[in-house]
């Protein structure tokens, strides 16, 4: 529990810091993109990861804050190794220029953190004419996972490591439409409620993890991909949103975690020898938890997923 800071198998606990989760931990030699790495949790992932001797690659819409970022981690990390690559998640064009742009850059790939998100905002389509949230925390991702994952085989491959694909969901899964995800209904705006279609998105993000983790299985391919809940966190994820905004500006953040603490889960599923050879699992607190709806565990809603996600990149 949070508040007494309860330790779980790993050792660490809802109060534990990206710094704790991480000390000791040597990622020199490894690459890292975090995306919406210029607010919120995906600041402290790349700073941590920066300390720690990754080479990161922020994923970001806003490139000028993108680069003012990079000035303040390289002051107080002198040594921090990031680039900064324009992704606007919402647009299939922006992703795969995303990705041109990197495989172009001959990086190799060791760790991809899918932290970018939003939150229940009022009903918009995305550039490519579909629902906003869905578009954003999942589609966008998907279609970077996929665009990147050849990348990452080879680096894994030639680098004999472990391939890390850490997908950022929320416990806010549990707000998802009762089936989960509505694919005949995604763009029904008489039906949107803005909490579970945010719920929705969350929901694909777990299972984007475990249909991904067991095609990899399957392939035999030395890469794990995990998602979690990174805990509550006062960010800007509720901007769009005046009631969420509201609540995050309130006395409410001084009972919440730490953006460091927020950080910590991602960051200790990325990097953590603890975490070695476990793909498909829901972390929380830095530990490997339960999800807590059926949908969430639901294999064939997954594949299912899988399917409908493919056909919307490639249309
Ligand atoms: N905060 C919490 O309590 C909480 C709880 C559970 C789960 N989460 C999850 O944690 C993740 C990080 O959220 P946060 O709390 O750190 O929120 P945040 O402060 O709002 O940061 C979100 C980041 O995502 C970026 N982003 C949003 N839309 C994007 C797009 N279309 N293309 C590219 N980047 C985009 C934002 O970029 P800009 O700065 O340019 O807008 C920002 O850098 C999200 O996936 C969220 O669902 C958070």
């Amino acid at each position: 529990m949070w508040i007494f800071g309860w330790k779980g198998q790993s050792g660490f606990s809802a109060r534990s810091t990206a710094e704790e989760v991480t000390e000791g931990i040597d990622a020199a030699g490894l690459t890292a993109i975090v995306t919406g790495a210029t607010s919120g949790i995906g600041v402290d992932t790349t700073r941590v990861l920066a300390l720690r001797g990754a080479h990161v690659v922020m994923a970001v819409r806003n490139v000028e804050a993108g680069k003012k970022l990079k000035e303040s981690i390289l002051k107080e990390i002198p040594s921090a190794k990031i680039d900064v690559i324009q992704l606007e998640l919402s647009s299939m064009a922006s992703v795969r220029k995303f990705a041109t742009e990197y495989i172009d850059s001959c990086l190799p790939l060791n760790i991809l953190i899918n932290n970018a998100g939003i939150m229940a905002p009022p009903f918009s389509l995305s550039p490519d004419g579909i629902e906003l949230q869905f578009a954003t925390n999942h589609v966008g991702h998907f279609l970077l996972t996929h665009l990147l994952l050849d990348t990452m085989k080879k680096t894994a491959r030639e680098s004999n490591r472990e391939g890390r694909i850490v997908i950022v969901s929320s416990d806010g899964h549990k707000f998802a439409y009762s089936e989960g995800i509505r694919f005949d209904k995604i763009n029904n705006e008489a039906e949107y409620n803005c909490y579970r279609a945010y719920g929705q998105s969350k929901v694909a993000n777990i299972l984007h993890a475990k249909e991904l983790a067991r095609r990899l299985k399957e392939e035999g391919v030395n890469i794990m991909a995990n998602s979690l809940h990174p805990g509550e966190i006062a960010t800007n994820l509720g901007r769009n949103n005046g009631l969420l905004n509201a609540i995050s500006n309130s006395f409410i953040k001084y009972l919440l975690k730490t953006s460091s603490q927020g950080a910590a889960t991602q960051i200790y599923v990325a990097l953590h020898p603890q975490v070695k050879g476990v793909s498909g699992e829901f972390f929380k607190n830095s530990n490997i938890s339960e999800t807590g709806t059926a949908p969430a565990q639901d294999e064939e809603l997954a594949k299912q997923l899988w399917d409908f996600s493919m056909k919307l990149i490639n249309t």
